[in-house]
């Protein structure tokens, strides 16, 4: 039996992309150049294949110009490397996010701190890492950012509530928990060294469960009434021989005892890429000196 209110992520993303469409077209009103996003995708892992075309597409969608660079897996990192510093010097250009992971023989740090800070749309440039903690403006990582705008829309203010991050990522995770911070929740940070974890999730108000293992949260960790995010996208075994996408959250006992849910697919999911949009046009604006129209 399902109590907890589903909390449509595919809906929320697709309103703020039409949303950002609107924007980019009332600013095309005076200006030639549509905001550019440079997608870099190396070598052929599949599930990274899907992401980087979802990401074209619905950048076009939307009125950006999207241009993706594919390049084989056995680039080198300086090769890596002269790619994107040319596109910090390309004006048409205002967002550059290279996929992860990458190879093993090329250090993503390394290519990270090679886009510029004003172009960084994942937000993963230690420089805006560093303004997310101290509340400068910056660009924010898009998953966090996505599972902070569901929250927000949930539940309105979320200070002074509990929240608890199991996962502890430079992607999702730490970022998350910064978020949090920011909107004044109490914060803890889990993670595989946690004692008693169960324990430390019930006392929860929100739960953001990002670890990457199928199904891993169970029902009697929820507080009742909580809020659960669930970041996990993992493709297991079905019943019909097909693969299908699981959460990290054992989602149907889990939204008998929670107060509202995330799904999966369908919840944090489309908003990485809504959020992605988001962080390019705020960084058009920003890199041509206009009003941003975003909130
Ligand atoms: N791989 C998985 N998630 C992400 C993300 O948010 N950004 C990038 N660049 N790569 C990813």
């Amino acid at each position: 039996m399902t109590t907890a209110k589903i909390i449509d992520g595919k809906a929320v993303a697709a309103q703020i992309r039409d949303e950002i469409a609107q924007q980019i077209a009332a600013l095309r009103r005076d200006r030639p150049v549509p905001p550019g996003l440079a997608v870099i995708l190396v070598g052929d892992d599949p599930a990274s294949q899907v992401y980087v075309r979802s990401k074209e597409r619905q950048a076009q969608e939307a009125g950006f110009k999207s241009v993706a660079y594919r390049r084989p897996a056995d680039i080198s990192e300086e090769q890596l490397i002269t790619l994107i510093e040319g596109l910090n010097e390309d004006p048409g250009i205002d967002g550059i996010l290279v996929q992860l992971p990458l190879p093993p023989h090329i250090d993503e740090a390394v290519v990270i701190n090679a886009i510029s800070p004003d172009k960084d749309v994942d937000g993963f440039h230690p420089i805006n890492v560093g303004r997310l903690m101290t509340g400068e403006p910056s660009l924010l990582p898009c998953t966090p950012l996505g599972c902070l705008t569901l929250l927000k829309r949930t539940l309105g203010d979320l200070s002074g509530l509990d929240a608890v991050v199991v996962g502890r990522s430079n992607i999702v995770g730490k970022p998350m928990a910064a978020l949090l911070l920011r909107e004044n929740c109490t914060v803890t940070v889990a993670h595989s060294r946690t004692r008693d974890l169960p324990a430390v999730c019930r006392r929860a108000d929100i739960l953001v469960a990002a670890v990457g293992k199928p199904g891993f949260v169970q029902a009697d960790w929820i507080k009742p009434g909580a809020t659960v995010i669930d970041v996990g996208i993992n493709r297991v075994p079905g019943a019909d021989g097909k693969s299908r996408l699981v959460g990290d959250v054992d989602f149907g006992p889990a939204s008998a005892v929670a107060g509202a849910i995330t799904p999966v697919p369908g919840g944090v999911g489309p908003m990485t890429i809504a959020m992605l949009l988001r962080n390019t046009l705020s960084a058009y604006c920003r890199n041509n000196r206009l009003a941003c129209p975003l909130a």
